[in-house]
Formats: structure tokens, C-alpha cells, sequence
């Protein structure tokens, strides 16, 4: 089937934990102090899941907005698409998710992991299924929860991520209304080393045979280790990458830069924002950044700051944005996205 319609982004919404930690409570349980943070990050605060809420709750409440906001019944979203790296189930959340949001008619849920990058990853393949495929409503969601693969002792990341959840509601139309300009996706697995969180065996799971040596069965049950990060590798690569992939997806859409009414950022760093603004020369009024308030929050980041400039009227109808994500994998990607 070949279907030529377009698709444009008609609603968002996000959620955030209640639970607030300034870089003065950090600074209660690591060494490092709120001068540090902010002048190397801009980040203040963030926020963390804790008690009844989770990962689902958060998804789900964004989602829901996104809904209200594009004025789509639950029933008619036929594609749900949970850009997550930290499902609560290994077999993903989204159909958890579609369940919660009351989706009726079952339609299609499944998760998309991709680190920080994942939203933008979501929102392509949004496009590609609305127009290869003929799907309608494709709601996109953005939702992590680093703060359970944080190690709480190392002043080096723990400073960097909170937990959130973002979403938009990717809408069939006309072609010639089509809001998705032109994109760019990379991953460059040899990156890898620099920001991961691999597989660890979990010694306790070691069987013991009869002579005292280690069975190769049954398999032992692994759990994922802690965030590893080379900072200043991932910097250098984010200030290399993300610009040329801006460029790149500019050029796909046939766009000059100065058609960019919002450059719209993965938050990760005001430095590595700053430093590909400054390449592009996108000057700061044109800059969303909202990391003082929530630190990078992986692929909720861009929901989670758009759902803010709609709300608070930055970005208003017909706005071009920019938005480009990036972080492990090594993962990176853009797309030039018009709201409304
Ligand atoms: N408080 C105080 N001192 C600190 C802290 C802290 N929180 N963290 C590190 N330091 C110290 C280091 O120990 C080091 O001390 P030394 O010189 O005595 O050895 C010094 O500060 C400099 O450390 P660097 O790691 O070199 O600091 P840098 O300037 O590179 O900043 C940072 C670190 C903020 C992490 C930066 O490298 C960065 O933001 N990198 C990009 C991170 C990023 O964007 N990650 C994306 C992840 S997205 C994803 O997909 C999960």
C-alpha cells in the first residue's frame, strides 16, 4: 500500500515527578556544590519518581494531554510509539501505556529505544507510518527514568538526569500540509564506550555443581549496570555531531537556517546548547532551553521543553522548529518540524 498523505504535530502535553532535588540536596550526598553544577551544566534542579508514581503514570498523564490538546478520542489513535530507555517491562511499555490511555479499539503499541534521541527517532517513524502506511493518529511518546540507573555516589553524573515524560500527537493530513520538513538519523555504535549502561551477570545467580565449579546452565539472570560516562567525549561528540545533522535535515527540507523560528535541543547541556547555536547561528531568543529546571531527562527532554514554549505561547502555529537529539548508542538525529 502506498499512501501520499502528510502528517503534521496537532497536540502535546507532558508530566513530571513532584519530588524536586536542587543541586544543594546533591550536594548533601556527593561532593560537588550548586556553583559547580550550574556553571558547568545550567542545570538547578530535577526531578525524581518516588512514591506511587512510575514511569507508566508519567506517560501515561503526558499522553493524555497531548490528547485533550489535539481534541483526539483515545479511540482513535491507532499507533502508540514509547520512546523509552528504561521500559518497566522487558517486553516494553507501550501496550501498558495504550491500555491505561483506554484505546479501545487495540491498536498497535510498541516501544522505541533509543536514549536520548528516541523522541526524534519516534517522531520520523510517526511520519513513515502515517505516510507509507496509512495510519491516522500516532501518538508519540518521550519518557525516561534515568534516575533508577544513576549511580547516586558518582558526582560526575548523578548531577546530570532527571526523570519526565513529553508527548505529541502526529496527525494524518493533506500532503500539502505537511509539517515534517526533512530529517537526518545516525548511531555509531563504536561511541558506545563513551555512554552506556551494559549488562552485568549477577554473581548471586551463579550455580554451583556438585564439584564446586560454575554451570554454563541454566543461563545466569543479568541486570543492567549503572550509567558510565566519558563527559567530555560525549561533549565533544554532541558539538560536532548535532550541527552538521541540523544542516543535514535543513538541506533535505530545502530550508535555509534563517527559516528556523526555534532551535529545540536535547537537554543535556546549556554549553553544548549554546555551542550549537552559536555554529548555527541561531541567536539565544530563538533557543528553547528548560534544563535549569528539570536536567536531562533523555527522550523526554524535547517533549517535555515544547510542551512548555506551546503552553507559556513561544511557539505559536506555524512555527518552524529545528530539534535534534542525541546521547547513547552512540545515537543522534533531526528533524525539522513545523507545530501546528
Ligand atoms: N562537582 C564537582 N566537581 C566535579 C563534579 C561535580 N559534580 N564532577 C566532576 N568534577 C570534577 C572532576 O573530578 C574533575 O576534577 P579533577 O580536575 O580534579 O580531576 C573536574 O571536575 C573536571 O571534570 P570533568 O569530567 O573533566 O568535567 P567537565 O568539564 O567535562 O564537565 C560534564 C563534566 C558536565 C559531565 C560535561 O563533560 C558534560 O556535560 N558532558 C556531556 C554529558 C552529556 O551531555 N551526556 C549526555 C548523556 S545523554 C544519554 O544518552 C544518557
Amino acid at each position: 500500500m502506498l499512501v501520499s498523505q502528510g502528517c503534521k504535530l496537532v497536540g502535546c502535553g507532558s508530566a513530571v515527578p513532584t519530588l524536586k532535588v536542587s543541586n544543594d540536596d546533591l550536594a548533601k550526598i556527593v561532593d560537588t556544590s550548586d556553583e559547580w553544577i550550574s556553571v558547568r551544566t545550567g542545570i538547578r534542579n530535577r526531578r525524581v519518581l518516588s512514591g506511587k508514581e512510575s514511569l507508566t503514570t508519567l506517560a501515561v498523564e503526558a499522553g493524555r494531554k497531548a490528547l485533550q490538546m489535539a481534541q483526539v478520542d483515545p479511540d482513535d489513535v491507532d499507533l502508540v510509539l514509547m520512546c523509552t530507555s528504561t521500559p518497566e517491562d522487558l517486553f516494553g511499555s507501550a501496550p501498558q501505556i495504550q491500555k491505561a490511555l483506554g484505546c479501545k479499539s487495540n491498536p498497535l503499541a510498541y516501544d522505541i529505544t533509543a536514549a536520548c534521541s528516541g523522541f526524534v527517532l519516534g517522531l520520523v517513524s510517526a511520519a513513515c507510518h502515517i505516510r507509507g502506511a496509512g495510519f491516522q493518529n500516532v501518538l508519540v511518546i518521550g519518557a525516561d527514568a534515568l534516575s533508577q540507573y544513576v549511580d547516586w555516589t558518582d558526582r560526575g553524573t548523578c548531577i546530570l538526569f532527571g526523570d519526565a515524560a513529553g508527548a505529541v500527537l502526529v496527525q494524518a493530513c493533506d500532503s500539502e500540509e505537511d509539517g515534517l520538513f526533512g530529517f537526518d538519523l545516525n548511531s555509531d555504535g563504536d561511541g558506545q564506550r563513551h555512554l552506556n549502561a551494559t549488562i552485568k551477570e549477577n554473581e548471586m545467580d551463579n550455580a554451583l555443581g556438585s564439584n564446586g565449579s560454575v554451570l554454563d546452565f541454566p543461563p545466569k539472570r543479568p541486570s543492567y549496570s549503572c550509567i558510565k560516562m566519558n563527559g567530555k567525549e560525549v561533549f565533544r561528540f554532541a558539538v560536532r555531531s548535532v550541527p552538521q545533522s541540523i544542516e543535514s535535515a535543513l538541506e533535505k527540507a530545502g530550508l535555509p537556517g534563517s527559516s528556523i523560528d526555534w532551535l529545540l535541543l536535547h537537554q543535556a547541556n546549556q554549553r553544548i546548547i549554546d555551542a550549537v547555536a552559536t555554529r548555527l547561528e541561531v541567536p539565544p531568543e530563538r533557543v528553547i532551553s528548560n534544563l535549569a529546571n528539570y536536567g536531562n531527562t533523555s527522550a523526554a527532554s524535547i517533549p517535555l521543553a515544547l510542551d512548555e514554549a506551546v503552553r507559556s505561547g513561544k511557539v505559536k502555529a506555524g512555527h518552524t522548529i529545528a530539534a535534534a537529539g542525541f546521547g547513547a548508542g552512540l545515537t543522534w538525529g533531526s528533524a525539522i518540524v513545523r507545530w501546528r
